[in-house]
């Protein structure tokens, strides 16, 4: 089965950071690669993560549905992953799938990147020595595909979470989803957390330090980063994680450019491990907890697992 993962540029500089040769007029593509048998292509809009958030919408759906169209026809890709931004500009992928030009399958990939940032917590947190049941965590996107997810596996294991979005009526929607000790907050209400996830569709850093606490844990999953690396050099109490990296083994050669170099988004692991297993199906919207746990299962069963922790690629240290 053959798979094509499509993202955007985070910001203008990662073009120069493309292979020459991958960047065409309208889009970026890779050769066909080879992983074992399994083929696929990384391909990508030339948008930045502003962009994706600010140009409107129905221009930037029409970008992707132009582009799953090309590979389609083009790679007889029939499966796409849909990377970072592209998954809040398409509800989940919901709109992409009822396109009728589009014939394939697409998944979100947030089914094991919501598994992963739940490893990457409690690694983080084993390292630290810390006891989940004496912590309060925050989770910012919280009614997103991500933030549902890991809220739904998470609280129940915390002293107490705060759930944190910008719509009142979707937070009260999620509260009838969880059970555990949580409250809702529609402001960066995350001055008392101990630990902080980021799952946000916001394309810049969004916390600042008025909303970190002396030796906050920072799982920061969103992509782009919602804590800068400026503000980790300004505050080395804070320790923040990357969330939603997976370890890429030698035989794979999928590097992704811009990104760590023997790493890969869990998103796009989950993507080609679905393609390795010729499963026909999307995995779009809302997170089955089911197919979750089984991506979590797959990533074991490939090699493609979290085995050390990175704060913007490098590893912390001792881990
Ligand atoms: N590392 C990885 O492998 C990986 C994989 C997949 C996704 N991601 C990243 O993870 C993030 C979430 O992805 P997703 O698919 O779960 O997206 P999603 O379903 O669109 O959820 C994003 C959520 O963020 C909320 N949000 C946006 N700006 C906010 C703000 N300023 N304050 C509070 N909430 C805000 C949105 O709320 P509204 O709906 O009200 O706007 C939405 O509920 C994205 O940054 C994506 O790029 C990373």
């Amino acid at each position: 089965m053959k798979f094509a993962t499509l993202g955007h540029l985070m910001i203008e500089k990662n073009i120069e950071q493309m292979p020459k040769e991958w960047v065409y007029d309208k889009w970026i593509y890779s050769p066909e690669m080879n992983l074992n048998g399994t083929k696929g292509h990384i391909t990508g809009l030339k948008l930045t993560a502003k962009e994706m958030m600010s140009i409107p919408i129905e221009k930037v759906r029409q970008e992707i549905l132009d582009l799953a169209v090309f590979i389609q026809d083009e790679f007889n890709v029939e499966l796409i992953q849909l990377g970072a931004l592209t998954t809040s500009v398409t509800s989940g992928g919901k709109w992409l799938v009822e396109q009728k030009e589009y014939n394939g399958f697409v998944n979100h990939g947030d089914s094991y990147t919501s598994a992963v940032t739940c490893q990457t917590v409690f690694k983080s947190l084993k390292k630290l020595e810390k006891n989940p049941g004496d912590l309060t965590l925050a989770i910012i996107g919280a009614y997103g595909i991500i933030g549902e997810a890991v809220s739904k596996i998470l609280i129940t294991q915390f002293k107490h979470s705060i759930l944190i979005g910008r719509r009142e009526n979707k937070l009260k929607e999620l509260e009838t989803k969880l059970k555990g000790s949580f409250e809702t907050a529609t402001d960066i209400k995350t001055k008392n957390a101990d630990v902080i996830i980021t799952a946000t569709s916001h394309p810049t850093a969004l916390l600042k330090s008025k909303h970190l606490k002396k030796n906050v844990i920072v799982i920061d999953v969103s992509q782009p980063p919602n804590l800068s690396y400026n503000l980790c050099q300004k505050r080395p109490d804070i320790f923040r994680v990357d969330g939603g990296f997976v370890d890429l083994p030698k035989q794979y050669p999928f590097q992704i450019p811009a990104i760590p170099k023997g790493k890969i988004f869990s998103c796009v692991a989950e993507v080609i491990m679905q393609a390795m297993e010729k499963e026909k199906q999307n995995h779009i919207g809302s997170i089955d907890i089911k197919h979750l746990k089984k991506t979590g299962e797959w990533g074991k069963k490939y090699k493609l697992t979290l085995n050390e922790l990175t704060n913007f690629g490098i590893k912390i240290k001792s881990d």
